[in-house]
Parts: structure tokens; C-alpha cells; sequence
């Protein structure tokens, strides 16, 4: 496996070929923001607050889908990546109806965690505040769409993780939503083998337990580092 060397915010840093700038800025102690990434799962590159900037080109790149490269002089803060992350966060918030003091998730949101951390203490864009569906349908779980990111964590730990493909992304734009199967009822959707996997992988109070109320929602992450691990290393086998 070949290394490559590169800097990082001036920091020399090692890493292998195939590691992403995020996995190399991470190894090496330096946080960069993110919301899609999900450790264990393939990265996507749709939420855009990774940016990083790199040395010698004008565009800004997503940490967790760029590769390292010999050489690469990365950038992980500057006044510029802190306007972008701003920006990226107050269209999410103006998006949909994330109204904090009303979620499951008030207080364990990594969305809220993202605004705080960016100093975003109000947002400069009309609210849509578009009307989204609440499905209950299931006996364990909810999912609220209006608090909905489209990060596509529960799509791809569905598929990848648990092999059951139940979630999807229908609809463009403003309009897409996450839907279960063929767009039926959570409740009615057959391939759901009830893990609560993407219940533990929601950034934000989109999908839940039943039963929660106002920021009841806390998470145990440690649930999908243990699966991805076990699975890596085989450990069901034999
Ligand atoms: S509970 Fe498990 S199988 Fe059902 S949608 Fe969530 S991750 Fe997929
Ligand atoms: S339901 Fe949660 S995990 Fe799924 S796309 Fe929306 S915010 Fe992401
Ligand atoms: S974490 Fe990199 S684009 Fe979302």
C-alpha cells in the first residue's frame, strides 16, 4: 500500500493512497465538519460541509470524497470555508421546519451541534416552511420528514449494513424526500427487518422511536461502530 505525504492546516501528515482527506485529517487529530459522512458507509458527498481547500486550485472540495494526493496542501479552516459552512447550514435550516424546541432530537442533533459549533445564530433566508408528512405507521419507529436533510445515512446504512434496501430518495429538488420501499407506510414496508439501524444513524430528529418525546432522542453510536467493526473483521464467522 503506498503512502503519500501531504500538510494539513501546515501539519505534515502521512496516510495510505486510498485514504480520503477526511480519514487522513481525522487520523492525524484535525476535526473537519461533516453531516453525510457516516462511518462504516460508503461516503456520498451531498451535504457540502466538509469543504476543504486545497493549494493550488480555486474550487472548493469535499473532504470525505477526495482522495490525498503527493504533495496536497489542504486547508480546513479560512474565513471563506467558515462563510460556506454557514451558508450550507442556514439553507438546511430554512429548508424544512427544524424547529428545535419541539424535536425528539433537541439536544443530541448533530445538525443543532453543526449551527452551534459554526457560530449560526439566525438564518438570512426566507423560511419555506414547506408541509411534510409525520409517518407513525410502523409499531417501532417514526419518521418526521419535515426534519429531514437528505443525507442519505439511513438509505445507505439500510442497504450497506443491514442488507435490507428498504429506504430510497424520490423526488428532486425542495421536493425529495427519503420514502420506505415503494413508497408505502413505513409500517407496510416488508423488507424493514425492524434493526433500528437508521434509527441510530439520523443525524437530526428525522427518524425516531416511538414513544419519544421533546429531546428524548439520544443516540448510541457505539451500536453502529460495534456492527461495522464485527463485520470488517468477520467476527460472525465461525
Ligand atoms: S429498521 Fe433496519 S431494516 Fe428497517 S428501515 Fe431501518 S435500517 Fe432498514
Ligand atoms: S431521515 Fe435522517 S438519515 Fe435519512 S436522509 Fe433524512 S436526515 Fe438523513
Ligand atoms: S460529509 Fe462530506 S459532503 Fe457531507
Amino acid at each position: 500500500m503506498a503512502v503519500r505525504t501531504l500538510t494539513i492546516d501546515g501539519k505534515p501528515v502521512s496516510a495510505l493512497e486510498e485514504q480520503t482527506v477526511l480519514d487522513a485529517a481525522r487520523d492525524a487529530g484535525i476535526e473537519i465538519p461533516t453531516l453525510c459522512h457516516l462511518d462504516g458507509a460508503t461516503d456520498v458527498g451531498a451535504c457540502r460541509l466538509c469543504l476543504v481547500e486545497v493549494v493550488g486550485t480555486n474550487r472548493l472540495l469535499p473532504a470525505c470524497v477526495t482522495r490525498v494526493a503527493e504533495g496536497m496542501q489542504v486547508v480546513t479552516t479560512s474565513e471563506r470555508l467558515r462563510e460556506y459552512r454557514r451558508m450550507i447550514l442556514e439553507l438546511l435550516f430554512a429548508e424544512r421546519n427544524h424547529v428545535c424546541s419541539v424535536c425528539v432530537a433537541n439536544g443530541h442533533c448533530e445538525l443543532q451541534d453543526l449551527a452551534i459549533a459554526q457560530g449560526m445564530d439566525h438564518v438570512r433566508f426566507d423560511y419555506l416552511f414547506p408541509k411534510h408528512l409525520v409517518d407513525v405507521s410502523h409499531p417501532r419507529f417514526g419518521v418526521d420528514h419535515n426534519r429531514c436533510v437528505l443525507c442519505t445515512r439511513c438509505v445507505r446504512v439500510c442497504d450497506e449494513i443491514e442488507g435490507a434496501h428498504t429506504w430510497d430518495v424520490a423526488g428532486r429538488g425542495s421536493r425529495a424526500t427519503v420514502i420506505t420501499d415503494m413508497n408505502v407506510p413505513w409500517g407496510s414496508a416488508t423488507s424493514c427487518t425492524s434493526c433500528g439501524k437508521c434509527v441510530q444513524a439520523c443525524p437530526t430528529g428525522a427518524i425516531f422511536r416511538r414513544g419519544s418525546t421533546v429531546a428524548e432522542m439520544d443516540r448510541d453510536r457505539t451500536r453502529l461502530d460495534f456492527i461495522v467493526t464485527a463485520r470488517e473483521k468477520k467476527q460472525w464467522i465461525g
